[in-house]
């Protein structure tokens, strides 16, 4: 029986490897992890991450060829193929902070596979790591063993949070990098394909040397990011001519050579990824001495911090340019529907934006808990995947102004406006009369996920700011600082 051990049991360790045990009976499969919670949680009936359709597989695996378990040496040590999968954050400190990717977790995890191996393994990179981090894997394995050959292959995740389990099923590539210069690295990649072969047909499983492999996850990502960047510089030009960004951007979608997906208009993109891994590639740009096509891909970047704070300036100066003591409702947290994943998620941008203008935030999302909004507004930018021991936590301030509640209706009750925040679909049909009703007036809405029926809340009474639309003619004559 092949014997699989993945390193991190986070949002792609836990559904890849649940996946791969449904899919492959004839694996046995551990997932294993520094964090005690986490594991207790996978072996719960409340799993630490909402994804939809991953309990059943998980129910059905668990126990019988999937495990999830601390004792990470005793696991690696067994294992035939071992995937890494832990976080790749970006780094806070010293050398190319801010932009290069923090290699600690990695670094680890690689010294302590050598440590502890006494057969051959094949080593799968399954985080997404900046160009070459496999050379320098090779190095720490090969430097630290006793004759025991290690494979490295690099096997880059494009999975989407939301949707990672139809994602996982049917994929739209598996990329497997290799050294295929060689004989043992040809028949290293040939073991991970036949996994794949099981359930993913045989034309989508891509083979390539490592560099590429690599290199094409963070391109991959670039790219995702670009379109919302492009499609987001469009909305801003939209609100100022009175096009509208939705019809614009289904005009564009239309040409087959473009394609409909990722050009919703929004208040930003979040997650865990796209910030981090374009930062990363325009830092290996600078490193490489392409300052343009670093510049390039920084601008990404910057046009969505520029939507986040145009949306908050629109907001402000809307409302007679201060929201100083006024209540403001935060609907959705996450950094989109269907997860309850809070990471680099642009609410905590714009929450913060209306804090410091004093604002009182009223918060609902339907699967982030408490704890969590707390703790993301009260930490530093990049630093929500860092030790505990070093965020600094100002959450008794944050207290103080924010409060969270547990449903769309009482968060809008005796607001001043409403923001949406996240694509939840109970979102697009309440019932906004009553809302409206529960509010003082004038009552707003600022809509950054185009989710509310426009003409219908302005029938209602309601001012309303959708990203990218045609602007009430409240906030015409308020123009927004950007
Ligand atoms: P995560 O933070 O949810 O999970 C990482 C896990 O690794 C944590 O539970 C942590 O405790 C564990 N860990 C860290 N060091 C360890 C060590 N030395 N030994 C054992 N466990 C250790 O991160 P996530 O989201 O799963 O991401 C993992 C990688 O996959 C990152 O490189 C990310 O860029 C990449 N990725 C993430 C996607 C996503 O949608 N979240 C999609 C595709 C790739």
């Amino acid at each position: 029986m092949v014997k699989i051990c993945c390193i991190g049991a986070g949002y792609v360790g836990g559904p890849t490897m649940a996946v791969i045990a449904y899919k492959c009976p004839s694996v046995e499969v551990a997932v294993v992890d520094i964090s005690v919670p986490r594991i207790t949680a996978w072996n719960s009936d409340k799993l630490p991450i909402y994804e939809p359709g991953l309990d059943e597989v998980v129910k059905k695996c668990r126990g019988k060829n999937l495990f999830f378990s601390n004792e990470i040496e005793k696991h690696v040590a067994v294992a035939d193929i071992v995937f890494v999968s832990v976080n790749t954050p970006t780094k806070t400190s010293g050398l190319g902070a801010g932009k290069a990717a923090d290699l600690t977790y990695w670094e680890s995890a690689a010294r302590m596979i050598a440590d502890v191996s006494k057969s051959s393994k094949i080593v799968v990179e399954k985080s997404t790591v900046p160009v070459r981090t496999a050379e320098a894997i090779e190095k720490i394995l090969t430097h630290n063993t006793k004759g025991i050959k290690f494979q490295v292959l690099s096997n880059p995740e494009f999975l989407a949070e939301g949707t990672a389990i139809t994602d996982l099923f049917n994929p739209d590539r598996v990329l497997i990098g290799g050294r295929e210069e060689t004989m043992a690295g040809l028949k290293a990649i040939q073991t991970l394909k036949d996994i794949y072969a099981h359930w993913v047909p045989q034309d989508r499983i891509i083979c390539t040397n490592l560099w590429s492999a690599e290199l094409s996850k963070l391109a991959a990502n670039a790219f995702l990011a670009q379109r919302i960047s492009s499609v987001n510089s469009m909305s801003a030009l939209c609100e100022a001519t009175g096009a509208d960004v939705t019809q614009v951007s289904y005009a564009v979608s239309k040409d087959s050579r473009i394609g409909s997906k990722f050009l919703n208009a929004s208040v930003g993109f979040g997650g865990s990824c796209f910030q981090k891994d374009i930062l990363n590639l325009v830092y290996i740009c600078e490193c490489n001495g392409l300052p343009e096509v670093a510049n390039y891909w920084k601008q990404v970047i910057k046009i969505n911090d520029y939507q986040k704070s145009r949306f908050v300036n629109w907001l402000v100066s809307s409302m007679f340019n201060t929201v100083s003591g006024k209540k403001i409702a935060i609907l959705g947290f996450s950094f989109k529907k269907d997860t309850g994943d809070t990471r680099e998620t642009p609410a905590i941008d714009v929450c913060r934006g209306l804090l410091s203008d004093k604002a009182q935030l009223v918060i609902y999302d339907p699967q982030v808990p408490e704890a969590q909004m707390i703790k993301d507004l009260s930490i530093p930018k990049f630093h929500w995947d860092q030790p505990a021991s070093t965020i600094h936590i100002y959450e008794d301030v944050v207290k103080q102004s924010v409060k969270v509640v547990h449903g769309a209706y009482e968060a809008a009750k005796d607001a001043h406006a409403i923001c949406i925040l996240t694509e939840w679909d109970e979102f697009r049909s309440l019932d906004y009369q009553k809302i409206y009703n529960s509010m003082p007036k004038p009552a707003y809405m600022f809509d950054g996920r185009n989710v509310v029926d426009v003409a219908k809340l302005r029938e209602i009474g309601f001012i309303v700011y959708s990203i990218g639309k045609p602007l009430d003619p409240w906030l015409k004559d308020m123009p927004a600082i950007a």
